[in-house]
């Protein structure tokens, strides 16, 4: 069979990393992480989600991107390509459509918080943030979103940005923006740093990030670590998947899937590094959640010499890995469409952006407006973050695991990932064994249908990964048939 030629492919060797880590590296490294490491006591959870990244990140990323290159398309194109070429049922085209509605549904309320970032730039260079204390900072992170003329227009500009450069092209939009915004984020990020370094709060912040407590490994904060592993490296949600579609054959799947997780991680390590010496300077407290990077920073900032401008440069560095990150969350939806209905990509962009607008319009309108419309306790932002990290990530990593690991013909991933025997046997048993089983325990414990105690859950997961290990190799044949729809 011969393969599918691709349309795009990424102009240099960088093209591909580059963009990917700008896709990874976004709000969950610099707003979520510090935040949840901060709920969850720091060190422990930092070791867990390194453990999350390697044992599940890194096997499903190579998964995606090496499905993304077979086929040469949008999730559900590729997808349907390489079921095709095992002889397996085109039902696995779900996956691919799921995938690609999650990513869709991320960017809805994902530029209600992007608009947050670039908003504060601008605050914070005009002196509104000048206030005393947290709760005053609190007031104005209110009356920013009571306000959706204001929290609408940030938002806008973040939604017709990311849709610009989407518009543009693989080569001359995504790969032209991520060229000099990546380098430009990570001097930001690195000079940062060292401003933490001079705070006098730097130790305080190491100590908290790196040592270890083992009485904070709990369950729960287990499951936080691995919901994030798979947000934090943008899995399941089209836009991996899609970027490896552009991936010229000649590049190694693994080496580039490790550059891009460990930058991944260092991004997440450096914003902890720069955020947290700030904070225990100016005495206050690593956990107070999703505000901290908006409330807590802006007034640890004016509290230090030169803080206003490391704080422009601060929220403008958040700004540039919201943007990195956004484009990629659209780029599946327009190369399908312009795939599937051969409109061109600034005709798919525009399309996809109408949708988008309106339905993050409702995004924003749950902050003021619609506040009150909570079916079942939720606002409309609420339930799109809910329904893809809790429904549509989850589901979608075991499936793309499972299409890989038992469905698809040996030889496709064989050759694509083009690894020694050991490291490909190693990368088979995590995705047919271990990431469907820790996937399956987080899915259902964010459910609510799981519970388990600290030190039972890890028997409980051993023996679950043991089991479905010698099920899975003697009911494997049989599976592989149901799979393939034969
Ligand atoms: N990885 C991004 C972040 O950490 O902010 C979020 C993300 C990007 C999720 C792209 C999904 C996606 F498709």
């Amino acid at each position: 069979m011969t393969r599918e030629k691709p349309k795009n492919l990424w102009l240099s060797r960088w093209g591909f990393i580059l963009a990917a880590t700008g896709s990874a590296v976004g709000l969950g490294n610099i707003w979520k992480f510090p935040y949840i490491t901060g709920e969850y006591g720091g060190g422990a959870f930092v070791l867990m989600y390194l453990a999350c990244i390697l044992a599940i990140g890194i096997p499903v990323m190579m998964t995606e991107i090496a499905i993304g290159r077979r086929g040469r398309g949008s999730p559900i194109d590729a997808i349907s390509r390489v079921v095709k070429e095992s002889g397996g049922s085109q039902l696995w085209k779900a996956v691919g459509g799921m995938a690609m509605l999650a990513g869709f549904m991320i960017l809805c309320f994902y530029v209600v918080v992007a608009g947050w970032a670039f908003a504060y730039t601008v605050k914070m260079l005009d002196g509104s943030l000048a206030a005393t204390s947290v709760e005053a900072l609190g007031g104005v992170f209110e009356a920013h979103n009571a306000n959706p003329w204001q929290l609408g227009g940030w938002s806008v500009l973040v939604a017709l940005l990311t849709l610009w450069i989407v518009a543009k092209g693989v080569q001359k939009g995504i790969e032209n923006a991520v060229r000099w915004m990546m380098p430009g984020l990570a001097v930001m990020l690195l000079i940062l740093v060292g401003y933490a370094f001079t705070s006098g709060g730097f130790s305080a912040g190491f100590d908290f990030l790196f040592s270890f407590d083992a009485s904070k490994i709990t369950g729960e904060a287990l499951l936080a670590a691995l919901g994030h592993a798979f947000f934090t490296l943008s899995l399941a949600s089209g836009a991996i998947l899609t970027y490896g579609s552009y991936l010229p054959d000649g590049q190694s799947v693994a080496r580039t899937t490790f550059v891009v997780a460990i930058c991944d991680t260092c991004v997440a390590l450096l914003a902890g590094l720069a955020i947290f010496p700030i904070i225990f300077a100016n005495g206050m407290s690593p956990s107070a959640g999703p505000g901290l990077i908006f409330m807590s920073l802006p007034l640890a900032f004016q509290q230090m010499p030169f803080g206003t401008a490391f704080g422009v440069l601060f929220f403008a560095m958040v700004s540039i890995a919201a943007l990195t990150s956004a484009i990629s969350m659209i780029e599946a939806t327009v190369a399908y469409l312009n795939e599937k209905y051969g409109v061109s990509r600034f005709k798919a962009a525009a399309a996809s952006g109408a949708v988008l607008l309106v339905i993050s319009l409702l995004a924003m309108l749950s902050f003021n407006l619609m506040s009150g419309w909570t079916p079942m306790g939720k606002n409309f932002f609420d339930w799109l973050d809910y329904l893809t990290s809790r429904w549509m990530m989850p589901l979608g990593g075991i499936f793309i695991v499972l299409l890989a690991g038992y469905s698809l013909r040996s030889d496709i991933m064989r050759d694509e990932l083009n690894l020694p025997p050991l490291a490909y046997a190693l990368w088979l048993f995590m995705v047919r064994y271990v990431c469907p089983v820790l996937i399956m325990v987080v899915f259902l414990h964010a459910l609510g249908w799981l519970m388990f105690d600290p030190v039972a859950q890890w028997y409980w997961i051993a023996g679950a990964v043991g089991l479905l290990a010698v099920l899975g190799e003697l009911l494997r044949p049989r599976v592989v048939l149901a799979l393939a729809g034969r």
